[in-house]
């Protein structure tokens, strides 16, 4: 029997070091994401770049205006107001699209339904459910993150296509089930900057395996290797993956 322990999805992430260990779950996506933006403010002059293959891309996005970002699974948006809080603390002109139901999991496919652990299959439908985009709009507002965030409600399925057809140097795919997964990964992975990041919540999911089997189906035949990222001792749900895009 897997042990499962239950993260209060409803605190805000403390996003900044020293990282607190009551949020070893989400601090890897956060620190990845600083990273990648700390890479970007570097370029500036500012400092030494983190990884040489982020100093490329870092060359290159400054030619542009805009750094576009994605999640893709968003819930009450804690870890997307983490991360534009990060990207307003560095000054640089991020745009973070937020893409969700705001309504809760969709029903599982046969899929998902051939990998998910008993209580996901009793409890899909309600899975999430809890929130709405009004709720988390109110939340960005309050914080004043408006200009770093545009929430896009609705089934990815429907919504990926009226994103900017532009280059994203960071994606969060964290929305636990399979199609949805290959969804965003058949949108994103072409239009990453080189050196840009996708970060997979879900990768080592206890609770949603087929986001593996998602990720490993799409990944097979491509170059990039999938990197491995815990923060704090090993325990169910701690460790993610991430892609650098070549
Ligand atoms: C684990 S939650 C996201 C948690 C969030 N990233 C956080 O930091 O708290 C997964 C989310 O994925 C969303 N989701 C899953 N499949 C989706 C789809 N096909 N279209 C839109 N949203 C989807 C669900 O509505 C749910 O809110």
């Amino acid at each position: 029997m897997i042990m499962v322990k239950k993260l209060d999805t409803t605190a805000p992430i403390i996003h900044q070091p020293p990282y607190q260990i009551t949020y070893a779950e989400r601090i890897p996506v956060v620190h990845i994401f600083r990273n990648a933006v700390a890479s970007l403010y570097s370029n500036k002059g500012k400092g030494k770049p983190l990884y040489n293959s982020l100093c490329n891309f870092a060359e290159l996005l400054f030619q542009s205006r805009n750094y576009l970002a994605a999640e893709c699974g968003v819930y009450k948006g804690n870890c997307l107001i983490a991360c534009a809080e990060i990207a307003r603390e560095y000054g640089l002109p991020v745009h973070i699209y937020g893409l969700d139901t705001f309504s809760g999991l969709p029903e599982l496919s046969e899929t998902d339904k051939l990998y998910a652990i008993k209580t996901v299959l009793k409890k899909n439908s309600e899975m999430f459910s809890d929130t709405s985009v009004s709720e988390v709009q109110q939340k960005i507002e309050a914080k004043d993150l408006s200009k770093y965030i545009s929430l896009v409600p609705g089934l990815f399925q429907d919504t990926l296509s009226t994103l900017p057809d532009k280059k994203y140097f960071f994606v969060n795919i964290d929305c636990d089930l399979y199609e949805p997964h290959l969804e965003c990964l058949e949108f994103f992975y072409s239009r990453m900057e080189s050196g840009g990041i996708i970060f997979f919540d879900d990768y080592h999911s206890v609770e949603f395996p087929m986001a593996k089997v998602a990720i490993d189906q799409f990944m097979d035949g491509r170059q990039e290797q999938l990197f491995h990222l815990r923060f704090g001792e090993e325990a169910a749900n701690h460790t993610k993956a991430f892609i650098v895009k070549y």
